[in-house]
């Protein structure tokens, strides 16, 4: 058996367009959504996701702002300028983009960011609305997951979903969303034992932790939708998933691949979150 590859820049492609539909029917109400994005320093992986991000917002006709901070800023400069876009009437989806230097506590950081602007789904009262079904914000990338297992045509109600990775980023909030749509879900970390016996039980299965090629294909139920949020730069410095792509694709029912499969997503999903705010705050 081969699986059925999920093209997740085809499926981004799609949903972009629907949304850009709603952003342009906000615009011709004179409402242009935007999105600030704040780095801290200079990681050279988080320079280029937001780069993208701010590139896919422009892509939809959206307002963009992109502060760079230097990397000695301090925690209180930080604050103030969240403060400064909390209440900009321009803006209507405020991220930093994680990690931060040491020095700031991103407990902090991500408290200060209005609930009703928190794009990135990320503030404890967007996460309690999550876990609650009273969702506002829900973080792009197990969203964007969650839209390309549905757009490929994977049942989700009552199938058994095995998420491997605990982060608040991507596994907490997957586990969520699936148990939203009456999936059986367990969470795997790093500490579980026998992790294979719970993969192998999984109809669908999420893999978020950053080891390459952790997951191979003897760890794979027949069948399964498998998706792989993982990117790791291998030493011959090509990308590779969490999961062993060759070995999977010949027992899964469906894959995503590395690249091309959820990272297309997360930023369009960022956008939709976006759009979504301004949409609620025109009423
Ligand atoms: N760093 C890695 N992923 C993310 C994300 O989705 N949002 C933010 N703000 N930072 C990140």
């Amino acid at each position: 058996m081969t699986a059925r590859i999920i093209d997740g820049k085809a499926i981004a492609q799609e949903v972009r367009a629907e949304w850009k539909v709603r952003a342009d029917a906000l615009k011709a109400r004179g409402i242009t959504p935007g999105l600030a994005v704040i780095i801290v320093g200079e990681d050279p992986a988080s320079k280029v996701y937001v780069a993208n991000k701010v590139k896919a917002c422009a892509e939809l006709g959206l307002y963009s702002e992109h502060i760079a901070l230097p990397a000695d800023t301090s925690e209180a400069t930080l604050l103030a300028k969240i403060a400064e876009l909390n209440a900009d009437p321009n803006i209507h989806g405020l991220l930093v983009q994680l990690p931060v230097p040491r020095h700031i506590d991103s407990d902090k950081i991500l408290n200060a960011i209005s609930p009703d602007k928190d794009v990135d789904g990320f503030h404890p009262m967007n996460v309690g609305a999550l876990a609650t079904g009273s969702m506002r914000f829900a973080p792009c990338t197990p969203y964007g997951s969650l839209i390309l297992l549905q757009k490929s045509g994977v049942d989700i109600e009552g199938k058994h979903a095995v998420v491997v990775g605990r982060s608040n980023i991507v596994g907490k909030p997957m586990a969520q969303l699936l148990l939203q749509h009456h999936a059986t879900v367990t969470i795997c970390t790093s500490k579980t034992r026998d992790l294979a016996k719970h993969t192998r039980d999984a109809d669908i299965l999420v893999v978020a932790t950053g080891k390459p090629k952790m997951i191979t294909g003897d760890m794979i139920k027949p069948g399964a939708a498998v998706i792989d949020v993982g990117i790791n730069r291998m030493e011959n410095g090509k990308l590779c998933g969490d999961v062993d792509f060759d070995s999977a694709k010949e027992v899964a029912g469906w894959i995503t691949p590395v690249p091309g499969g959820v990272g297309p997503m997360t930023i369009t999903m960022l956008v939709a979150n976006t759009v979504q705010s301004a949409e609620r705050a025109a009423g």
